[in-house]
């Protein structure tokens, strides 16, 4: 069936001639990428920075999540050869995904989440979508490590990172940055969790400057919750733990993809407390109107901390960018929590409503 005349293509297709494709591929899409690059001035002033940052909103993929990236091309090159199963371990974004591009591709779908860890809109979508989903009483670590044993079987593709086309197709996210901004940024943040999207990111940048498509590089800075930092740390973490379920890893598959991009781009890997986490949530959606998933204010919350405790390092002048990975809907639980409002209720009358907005 042929697009309507204006659709935009899917990132595949968009940028097919960065990816491993031809014109036969059978592209497995619902359309997603082309996400906006949206200015935040009012956060920035509330910071007190004097910068420009601009908010790539992954949230407004298919399934709400940067996952539907990598997704897309995953299933794509599954799909071409064969492959009859597809299979993750998730914190719920890969899951989601992974379910909603099988649904569309025809395949089967099975997904390990850590029972009781993951935000329930993400559980929904996986449900929805019609996945096979089990609940492990153990972490992501151990879902992936189990999920690594499952994809030994040749007719089942592993649908995670630690698959290469995940990687390429999460890439384009960079190049759409450098076409929104008509160049690259001097600096990327983003939420470190499996450290497959750093990875895939500083790729994207430097396959794109040497097409000469942006004349410079961006230092990217990746920030981890401080329970779940073993990138920071040095060593993996048993039992990581922190409110943004997102990127609750102790042990990154992407590890040297994130040291490398960290290195090579003269970055910065740290860690922010979930309390810094949450207030950077609350406050990215108060000044500007974006609600995101707690995992995305990591980086936020690292901004903040570096122009407190690295003053100088970021130029007033600097264009940064910051991924937000996710979509705020996904975890309605903390963001109720965390909002520290209740609804007031009232009886349904003028008078009660008009005494009820004056308590
Ligand atoms: N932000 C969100 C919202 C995520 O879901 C993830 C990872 C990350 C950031 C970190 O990205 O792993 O490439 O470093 N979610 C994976 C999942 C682990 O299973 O959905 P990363």
């Amino acid at each position: 069936m042929k697009s309507a005349p204006n659709d935009w293509p899917g990132v595949v297709r968009a940028y097919a001639e960065y990816l491993p494709v031809d014109d036969s591929t059978p592209v497995i899409t619902i359309q997603e990428g082309n996400t906006p690059l949206i200015p935040v001035p009012n956060f920035v002033e509330k910071i007190g920075g004097r910068f420009s940052l601009f908010l790539k909103y992954e949230a407004l993929n298919p399934t709400c999540s940067f996952k539907d990236r990598g997704m897309t091309m995953a299933m794509t090159k599954a799909v071409e050869r064969g492959a009859k199963v597809v299979v993750c371990a998730s914190t719920g974004n890969t899951s989601a995904a992974a379910a909603a591009y099988a649904a569309r591709a025809g395949v089967k779908c099975a997904v390990l989440i850590p029972d009781g860890k993951i935000a329930l809109g993400k559980l929904a979508q996986a449900l929805m979508y019609g996945a096979q989903t089990v609940a492990i009483r153990g972490n992501f670590d151990q879902a992936l490590n189990i999920v690594r044993q499952l994809g030994e079987d040749p007719e089942i593709e592993i649908v995670n990172s630690i698959n290469p086309y995940r990687i390429e197709g999460q890439k384009t996210a960079a190049f759409e940055i450098c076409d929104q901004l008509g160049r690259a940024p001097d600096f990327h943040f983003i939420p470190v969790g499996n450290a497959g999207n750093i990875t895939a990111y500083w790729k994207g940048f430097l396959e794109y400057h040497k097409a000469g498509k942006c004349s410079s590089l961006p230092r990217m800075f990746g920030f981890q919750a401080a329970g779940s930092a073993p990138i920071v740390e040095g060593h993996p973490i048993e039992n990581p733990e922190t409110v943004a379920t997102a990127i609750r890893i102790g042990n990154p598959a992407s590890w040297q993809g994130a040291l490398d991009a960290r290195d090579q781009s003269n970055g910065f890997i740290g860690k922010v407390t979930d309390e810094e986490i949450l207030e950077a949530y609350k406050l990215i959606a108060r000044t500007e109107g974006i609600l995101v998933e707690p995992a995305c204010a990591a980086p936020l919350a690292g901004l903040i901390k570096t122009l407190k405790n690295q003053p100088g390092v970021i130029p007033a002048d600097a264009v940064i960018t910051a991924t937000m990975t996710g979509h705020g809907l996904k975890d309605p639980d903390t963001a109720i929590s965390a909002s520290g409002f209740e609804p007031v209720r009232t009886d349904a009358t003028h008078e009660a409503v008009l005494a009820a907005l004056k308590s």
